[in-house]
């Protein structure tokens, strides 16, 4: 199926750039002047791709902005430590929506172009969707925990090319072999919003699987994408769960394990949490209001921690630039976290991080029954605007997966 061709001889790729001053030498030279055995040879798929078709943005805004095309052109491999995946399916979050909107712009371009050697706008056309699940096409030279054909699962940061589209181009370590137990529909909903609660609540919060037995942990926003996956990570764990959410998602949070559901709509949640002893761990994925009172259910000097994924830092920098955003965020952060210190409680602010390891921890608690995808709702590729809408109406339940191939 895969032909190992020369890599000179292959007019697609001839903007690859490779580690290997050999190979950077012989592709700045021209075929003509060079040795054929100074280049190694890499595996390469016998079709030959020059464009693709993805759903891009041309400039920021409602969702009217967004656009299909069927020529943006084939992603290449830039450092020898990429793949190029062909997507499957890709799922929406939040993010989507809101860097449609612009937010986030000017930090995201600063890690795009540190320099700032390009012009304004040079993000554009640009491509949106954060999860993939697909299967590898080509690797890069330093390659070797991936082949052509395997069956692969990321979450791609979101100041790279996103997987609404044919193919995309992934850090080798932001990559993992996809559950088997899953199908890629089912795969593309979880890897953004598992790396997300895998990060606040392991990572920043502590908690892992020979500490959590018996924790209180409470779940703020307990029926989307990160909080489906939350309930049942914190679950696996032997944590005690005390979901936060709307009555109609009481079922399907109890039914990922929630030990104890607290209707937000139905009355004062504070007023509700006062008759329930007090807890470990807070994620609130609500933000706002939440963190101000919320706080005050953990126990005291104890190591309890509130956690928050609602931060102002994208915002900061987009209305302040980068230093003044910056800057601004780190006094907001360290005024908060002496503030709660003071009272005898941790107070963190959690990112996704993408990762590639920690998505090999999660293929396992999925393959072994602990964890199972929420996909609230299916589109296929040419739906793409409608699933924006959907995400935008907000009221999410689990996921909502764009099938990029269409399963018959
Ligand atoms: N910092 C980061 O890197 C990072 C990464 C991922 C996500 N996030 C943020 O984390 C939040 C959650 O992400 P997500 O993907 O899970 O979003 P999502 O899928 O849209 O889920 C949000 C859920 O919260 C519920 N909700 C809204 N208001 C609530 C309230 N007052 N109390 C309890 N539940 C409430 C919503 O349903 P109802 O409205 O029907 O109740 C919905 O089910 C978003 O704000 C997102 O932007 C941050």
């Amino acid at each position: 199926m895969y032909l190992k061709m020369h890599l000179l001889y292959r007019p697609a790729y001839s903007g690859l750039v490779f580690s290997r001053g050999s190979i950077a030498t012989c592709l700045r030279r021209g075929k003509s002047l060079i040795k054929p055995s100074l280049c190694r040879n890499i595996s390469l798929s016998c079709q030959r791709y020059t464009v693709m078709t993805s759903w891009i943005i041309d400039r920021y805004g409602r969702n009217d902005v967004l656009r299909f095309s069927n020529s943006m052109l084939f992603p290449v491999i830039r450092f020898p430590n990429e793949v190029i995946i062909k997507v499957h399916a890709a799922s929406l979050n939040p993010i989507d929506v809101n860097m449609r909107n612009g937010y986030g712009a000017a930090a995201l371009n600063m890690k795009r172009d540190p320099l700032k050697l390009k012009s304004s706008g040079s993000e554009f056309p640009l491509i949106l969707g954060r999860d993939v699940s697909g299967e590898i096409m080509e690797c890069g030279l330093n390659v070797s925990y991936f082949k052509p054909g395997d069956e692969v699962w990321a979450a791609i940061p979101p100041w790279k090319q996103g997987t609404v589209s044919e193919f995309v181009v992934a850090s080798g370590n932001e990559v993992s072999h996809k559950p088997k137990s899953l199908s890629h529909t089912e795969a593309a909903s979880l890897p953004f919003v598992s790396l997300t609660a895998w990060s606040a609540m392991k990572q920043i919060g502590g908690l892992n699987q020979d500490n959590c037995s018996g924790k209180r942990i409470l779940i703020f926003g307990a029926s989307g994408g990160v909080g489906t996956f939350a309930i049942q990570l914190m679950k696996a764990w032997g944590g005690h769960v005390t979901a936060v959410c709307s009555q109609d998602a009481s079922t399907l949070v109890k039914k990922l394990g929630a030990d104890h559901v607290i209707d937000y709509k139905s009355g004062d949640v504070a007023e509700q949490l006062k008759m329930l002893p007090l807890f470990d761990f807070i994620l609130d994925n609500v933000g706002g209001a939440t963190e101000n009172w919320s706080p005050n259910f953990l126990k005291k000097w104890s190591g309890a921690t509130y956690v928050t994924l609602v931060t102002p830092f994208l915002l900061n920098v987009d209305r302040l630039g980068v230093a003044d955003g910056m800057l601004q965020t780190g006094v907001t952060i360290g005024t908060k976290a002496v503030k709660h210190l003071c009272k005898g409680v941790h107070y963190r602010w959690a990112f996704f991080t993408p990762s590639g390891q920690s998505l090999d921890e999660i293929t396992e608690l999925v393959d072994s029954g602990k964890i199972r995808p929420v996909v609230e709702q299916v589109f296929s590729l040419s739906e793409v605007p409608k699933a924006f809408l959907k995400l935008e109406e907000g009221h999410a339940r689990g996921k909502t997966v764009i099938n990029v191939i269409n399963k018959k």
